[in-house]
């Protein structure tokens, strides 16, 4: 997708051309990733490899590990290329992901797709998972239990995947990864290692919607991942 296309599903979403005028233009920021790189890129999955994550993604459905089994329509294991480089982790699907068994569905989830349009990629050439893989009843932050429960389902996609880079997506998945008590605005901004895969922090595509003004930061964090990722390759 050209950058004219992908400004017009921006303004489309209601987010504005997110330009600095100390920073260069959108158009000059080059995209990560075509479909040509893509295809030359592409991992052959094996059926072995196949047969590991459909394995694991079994174990996560039938979970019992801690109450949130009680009260899930499905446990949510995670979407994408399985062998992405760019890694979206969230906090825990919410009601739209519990009812469809995938991450990031529903308003917030357009807007993380647009966000990732607007990096040069596509839902489908990146990988998203949240820290919890079943939906804390009406949404509250999820438990210590409840995360060490599932923190070795995370381990291993992470491990699996490979991402050159990882965002997390939110306060929450954040503090979370990065075993931290400090607040997002300390967070975002500056680039952290994830057993030495760059992680950077981005705001929560729901937090951006109740908060307009925090969209140009939301761009400036989604500009140094493009930057550190362009570093790594
Ligand atoms: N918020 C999250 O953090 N994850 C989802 O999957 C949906 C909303």
């Amino acid at each position: 997708m050209d950058n004219a296309t992908r400004l017009q599903y921006l303004q489309a979403m209601g987010i504005d051309v997110w330009v600095s005028r100390n920073e260069a233009p959108v158009e000059d920021i080059q995209p990560v990733a075509t479909m040509d790189y893509q295809i030359e890129q592409q991992v052959e999955i094996t059926g072995a490899i196949l047969d590991d994550w459909s394995v694991l993604q079994q174990e996560v459905a039938k979970c019992q590990r801690c109450d949130l089994h009680k009260t899930r329509t499905q446990t949510v294991f995670g979407v994408g290329d399985l062998s992405a480089d760019w890694m979206f982790i969230g906090e825990a699907p919410g009601h739209n992901e519990d009812q469809e068994g995938k991450p990031f569905v529903g308003q917030a989830g357009t807007l993380l797709t647009e966000m990732i349009r607007a990096i040069g990629l596509h839902r489908d050439e990146v990988y998203i998972t949240n820290v919890l893989k079943c939906r804390p009843p009406d949404n509250r932050d999820p438990r210590i239990e409840e995360i060490s429960s599932c923190k070795n389902y995370l381990q291993q996609q992470i491990e699996w995947v490979q991402p050159k880079i990882i965002l997390t997506v939110g306060r929450i998945a954040a503090q979370t990864i990065l075993e931290t008590k400090e607040p997002l605005s300390k967070l975002r901004g500056t680039v952290h290692q994830l057993e030495n895969i760059p992680l950077v922090v981005v705001y929560h595509p729901a937090y951006l919607l109740r908060s307009l003004p925090e969209k140009r930061k939301a761009w400036q964090d989604l500009q140094l991942a493009i930057k550190v990722y362009q570093e790594k390759k």
